[in-house]
């Protein structure tokens, strides 16, 4: 048995507050775990308000496409993308980071906002180096 906590569990805990206090578009960010065995992804933490989608089935939204197709998703008006899973009627644009160590995907960090667009490409590669970074954690823990 494993009682002791994982420092992913904190990394990741840290790395959801820090991108949603850095930007003022981030109104909701959480991460994901992805449960292969169960072909969804799981909430594992966020901030913002609350989500009806705790778990998400791998190729459903914007979260579960990006893990289908192995790539980041950049969602700048979520009324365009076919079955988008709404938490929110407020949230206008999505930028879903993948948590990946070479073809090992862990996860991903998902940040909604409420401004159409908002967000650039080198958002996106703010959020991946911090997914990076959690991915070498969640390797080396043997996840
Ligand atoms: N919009 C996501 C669901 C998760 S929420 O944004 C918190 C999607 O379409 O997968």
């Amino acid at each position: 048995m494993r009682d002791e906590g994982h420092l992913s569990d904190a990394l990741l805990r840290r790395a959801v507050r820090s991108l949603h206090s850095a930007d003022q578009r981030a109104d909701w960010v959480g991460a994901y775990l992805l449960d292969d065995e169960a072909g969804e992804l799981w909430l594992h933490n966020y901030v913002g308000a609350p989500t009806e989608h705790a778990k998400i089935p791998v190729g459903q939204g914007v979260c579960g496409t990006a893990v289908e197709e192995g790539t980041n998703l950049n969602v700048p008006d979520v009324s365009e993308f076919e079955g988008y899973l709404s938490c929110n009627p407020d949230v206008k644009s999505e930028l879903v980071v993948l948590i990946r160590a070479g073809e090992t995907i862990y996860g991903q960090l998902d940040l909604d906002s409420h401004q159409p667009a908002a967000f650039a490409e080198a958002d996106e590669a703010k959020v991946q180096a911090i997914a990076d970074k959690l991915a070498e954690q969640l390797a080396r823990e043997g996840n």
